[in-house]
């Protein structure tokens, strides 16, 4: 038997149950992971929630982690038993012993790179790869704003963003979170609980504003974000940790500078088997260089994923949280 983490009905951390179920057995073009650790994402609450639909219930949760590779299905070619593996994509379900998805999104991981670093880090680092890299790519020498500099993405963010060169105002709620950021390579940081976001960052630019503003926070920081924008610059919003952004009038655009705006996600770019290894071996580069190291602050065993969750939500955490097997 297999222990699994599953919700019956979209609510509370209180839905989530520890089930004992069979390993699901492989089918074609699949593989089953036997996990070391498991990820911790903000996008497992939205399915929790409900915010974003699950495709069925009951349902698994979770879409990342690193393990050992123990069946293999029909078809499969770039894999085989005892392989040491990550992935940040698929079907919900990594919250488990056993996950069973499709062998397009898993990849071999290097020798050098370790399973909670890999759990910890492959949804968040892939993420951060298309949004400094291809989103907007940064050659260095621009302004930018990310939200939630000490989190988990923006943990990675701060760190990929120095070796750009590129100037990174991070946002947080804390003293505390704002050494973190400024240690990971923050340019400069903002308290939001004290200071005035759109101010502050007209102070630090000298009224010049950013090139691109990276908001995950969503509903609460909509507007401070485009305010914090250069004329015709870029607004990505990549999360909904507050709520998501709606009902927007298309014309505030035009009012805050002909400005642009994108809602990218990571099934959007790691969309082919080509640009999800492109992605990986470019964040595996900056792992083996030591570019970026990750800070997995929190380990909880599976059954306390409610807790965890609990913790992410409630901003109680920085840089990564893993679930450890
Ligand atoms: N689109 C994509 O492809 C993609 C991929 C990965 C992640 N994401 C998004 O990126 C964000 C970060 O994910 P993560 O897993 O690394 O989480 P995280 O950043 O470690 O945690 C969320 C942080 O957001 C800040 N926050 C601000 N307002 C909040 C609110 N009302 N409720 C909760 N948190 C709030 C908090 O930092 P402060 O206390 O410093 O404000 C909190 O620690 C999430 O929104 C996630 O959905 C998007």
């Amino acid at each position: 038997m297999s222990q699994r983490i599953q919700f019956s009905r979209t609510g509370g951390s209180d839905v989530l149950e520890v089930v004992d179920a069979s390993p699901v057995e492989p089918g074609p073009g699949e593989v089953r992971v036997r996990n070391e650790a498991v990820g911790l994402n903000f996008i497992d609450i939205y399915f929790r929630t409900g915010l974003y639909p699950a495709p069925q219930l009951p349902s698994g949760l979770g879409t990342e982690g690193a393990g050992v590779v123990d069946a293999v299905g029909q078809d499969v070619t770039h894999l085989k038993e005892g392989d040491r593996v990550a992935y940040a994509q698929g079907p919900l379900g990594a919250y488990a012993e056993h996950h069973t998805l499709p062998a397009e999104k898993v990849v071999v991981l290097p020798e050098s790179i370790d399973f909670e670093t890999a759990a910890a880090s492959m949804l968040k680092g892939l993420t951060v790869q298309y949004l400094l890299r291809q989103t907007y790519p940064l050659k260095g020498g621009e302004t930018i704003l990310f939200h939630a500099a000490a989190g988990g993405v923006g943990s990675i963010a701060c760190q990929w963003a120095k070796t750009l060169g590129v100037k990174l105002i991070g946002t947080v709620s804390s003293p505390e979170k704002a050494e973190l950021a400024m240690a990971n390579g923050a340019w400069a940081t903002i308290n939001y609980t004290e200071e005035d976001v759109v101010e502050r960052v007209r102070e630090l630019t000298d009224g010049e504003m950013c090139d691109v503003v990276y908001d995950s926070v969503g509903k609460d920081t909509w507007e401070t974000s485009l305010d914090c924008l250069k004329p015709r610059a870029l607004m990505v919003s990549f999360g909904n940790s507050s709520g998501p952004v709606d009902g927007v009038n298309i014309g505030i655009l035009n009012q805050k500078g002909s400005l642009f705006v994108t809602r990218p996600s990571l099934n959007g770019y790691a969309d082919t088997r080509e640009r999800l290894e492109m992605m990986c071996r470019e964040y595996f580069d900056m792992l083996e260089s030591g570019k970026v190291k990750i800070d997995i602050s929190h380990r909880y065993p599976l059954a306390e994923a409610g807790k965890a969750q609990d913790a992410l939500q409630a901003r109680k955490t920085t840089g990564s949280t893993i679930f450890v097997l």
